[in-house]
């Protein structure tokens, strides 16, 4: 039994788009609006989240650098997130020529803290990114209510949140900018993609030349731009998948459901919604002393347990900050992921638990 962390979900419907895409020969269109299959996606996207506008792009990563671009964020700017996160966060800001400054998080839900971020906040501040980590809502009122005060710009990492809400409202929704991920291991993928959502009809505009070389017709680049278009494949199985996202996502809940139960009598820490929060189950986290052992235990009994993120990205060597942050650090060396995706099935509930239980009482 071999139990990824997480799998992307292909059936036939993906594999007959791609056929088509590739009988078709419209590989990709460096049209401002991009090949027809992209504007499909982007069409389904924002009316899933319900932003206005939603712009394809052909990473995560892309999508928080272009993001960054549209917000003419730039060397000197002093640009707030968590060291929790997946590095790509931190990156797309060294990308734009900014400094990223490290928040710690809060250890009910490991997203950015709101009270912590207050204290990081200069005169050089520009913008801040929280993260919706494993799919968590951050406190996003209290940070728009933080950035409105200091007069700062809110950039949504929703890499890993796509369809998770707070009071209804979806993730990446809730500022100026939200950027989702399509990597393989996400709720819904592309292989490798990106996606903006905005309901700015400037930033739109702005957005779709960012990821064509700053062009609008062609050869007539009006800002700095760079080619970040997402390939009429890659759109083709996001646009499948997209069709199918509420089922996705039911059977993650269902799975975090029957695992909270399995788990509930042990003295470890599982991961909860709080109230007017649903998450998409894109991880299932927990937090325990031995957390090591029973990653490795896990693992021998082929489940693919994962530590998200053993490193925090400022003890990276790159970022190598001599910084305090003691729920970061916590985390760091606590937590643990179960694989709750779609192809988890009961049985394999039953075992994580019987390790878990196992690892717990020895
Ligand atoms: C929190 C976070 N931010 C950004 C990214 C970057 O996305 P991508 O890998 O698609 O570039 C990811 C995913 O990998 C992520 O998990």
């Amino acid at each position: 039994m071999k139990v990824p962390i997480n799998v992307p979900v292909i059936d036939k419907e993906e594999i007959n788009e791609v056929r088509s895409v590739l009988l078709g020969k419209s590989l990709t269109s460096a049209a401002n609006s991009g090949g027809r299959r992209v504007q499909e996606f982007e069409k389904l996207l924002a009316s899933f989240v319900k932003s206005r506008y939603a712009i394809a792009v052909n990473s995560g990563t892309a999508a928080l650098q272009a993001a960054l671009y549209a917000l003419e964020v730039k060397k000197g700017d002093e640009v707030l997130l968590p060291s929790f996160t997946f590095v790509a966060t931190a990156n797309a800001v060294m990308s734009v020529g900014a400094r990223p400054v490290f928040v710690d998080i809060l250890k009910e839900n490991y997203t950015i803290d709101p009270n912590d971020l207050r204290k990081k906040i200069t005169k050089r501040s520009t913008v801040i990114i929280p993260v919706h980590l494993y799919g968590n809502m951050a406190y996003i009122d209290e940070i728009s209510e933080i950035a409105h005060k200091h007069n700062l710009e809110v950039i949504e990492d929703a890499a890993q949140s796509l369809g998770s809400t707070f009071r209804g409202r979806h993730s990446g929704t809730f500022s100026k900018l939200g950027c989702f991920s399509m990597y393989a291991a996400k709720v819904v993928t592309s292989g490798e993609g990106g996606a903006i959502v905005t309901n700015d009809k400037n930033l739109f505009e702005k957005l779709r030349k960012i990821r064509n070389h700053g062009m609008l017709h062609g050869y007539d680049t009006r800002i700095l731009g760079l080619n970040l278009r997402l390939p009429e494949i890659n759109a083709a199985i996001a646009k499948i998948q997209m069709k199918k996202i509420h089922k996705l996502l039911r059977r993650r809940r269902e799975n975090a459901r029957i695992l909270s139960e399995l788990l509930s009598d042990l003295d470890i820490t599982i991961p909860h919604e709080r109230l007017g929060e649903r998450v998409n189950w894109y991880l299932y986290t927990i937090a325990l002393k031995n957390r090591n052992k029973m990653m490795r235990e896990l693992k021998s009994k082929g489940i693919e347990a994962a530590a998200y993120y053993s490193v925090p990205v400022h003890k990276t060597p790159f970022y190598n900050k001599k910084q305090n942050l003691p729920v970061t650090e916590w985390a760091a060396s606590n937590v643990l992921s179960l694989p709750v995706h779609p192809l988890v099935n009961h049985e394999n509930l039953l075992q994580m638990s019987k390790v878990l239980h196992q690892v717990t009482k020895s």
